[in-house]
């Protein structure tokens, strides 16, 4: 396994990258599903950065308890700082998500926008495996994620763009990942089923909602 990337450098400045760069299409592709999320009472929250997302499902779902695991000791204090009075309802977990062992807690909700792209296939299938246990039917794992649409915009403009992207992330985090992982394929291999899609930016961003198959 390559060593753990660090965002530590980037956590005061991801949300004005963000929005110098994609505006707020990122994030109308995180809070896609919020609206179906207010009934989920345990959530696990893979790699949230300054936790925005989180912030604003405590914020929206008063119930909700959240467990966040981020290799990034400045974004995980950056998330608790956002999350203001509901930090209480919290607990992170200081880890690299490819070698974190969930024990026996069971989560309603999984969330991983634009993180998986961290990852490799085969990680994220490894990843999706040893969290199946932890979910039920009731599951939903909510995905946000780059992709590269068929045809001439996901040759000429959506390849690049996200080749570019992996390699300002090499220089700056230490990534080592520098392509998309199949995750569709790699989430369906572990016993997850695609039940809602849908793509923003002519494909460039998919937000998606999971839930287990049936086995
Ligand atoms: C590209 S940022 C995405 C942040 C946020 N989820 C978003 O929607 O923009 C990736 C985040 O995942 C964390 N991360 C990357 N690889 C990780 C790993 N293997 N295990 C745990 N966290 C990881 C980084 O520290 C960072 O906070």
């Amino acid at each position: 396994m390559n060593r753990s990337p660090n965002f530590d450098r980037l956590a005061s400045v991801y949300r004005w990258m963000e929005m110098a760069t994609f505006g707020c299409a990122l994030w109308h592709c995180r809070c896609r599903f919020l609206d179906e999320l207010r009934n989920c009472r345990t959530a696990l929250v893979l790699g949230d950065g300054d936790g925005r997302f989180t912030a604003r499902l405590l914020q929206e779902n008063p119930h909700v308890r959240v467990e966040v695991i981020d290799t990034s000791k400045a974004m995980l204090r950056a998330l608790l700082r956002n999350a203001g009075v509901h930090r209480h309802r919290i607990s992170v977990h200081h880890a690299d998500a490819r070698q974190w062992l969930p024990g026996t807690s069971h989560y309603d909700l999984v969330v991983s926008h634009f993180f998986l792209d961290c990852l490799s296939t085969d990680e994220v299938t490894a990843l999706a495996e040893r969290l199946r246990p932890c979910t039920s039917d009731q599951t939903r794992w909510v995905v946000s994620e780059f992709a590269i649409p068929a045809g001439w915009f996901g040759r000429l403009v959506a390849q690049p763009l996200v080749t570019s992207l992996y390699l300002a992330f090499r220089l700056l985090t230490g990534l080592r990942v520098g392509r998309l992982p199949q995750h569709r394929s790699a989430l369906s291999c572990a016993g997850f089923v695609l039940d809602q899609d849908f793509p923003s930016l002519d494909g460039l961003l998919v937000s998606e909602m999971w839930v287990r198959a049936l086995r």
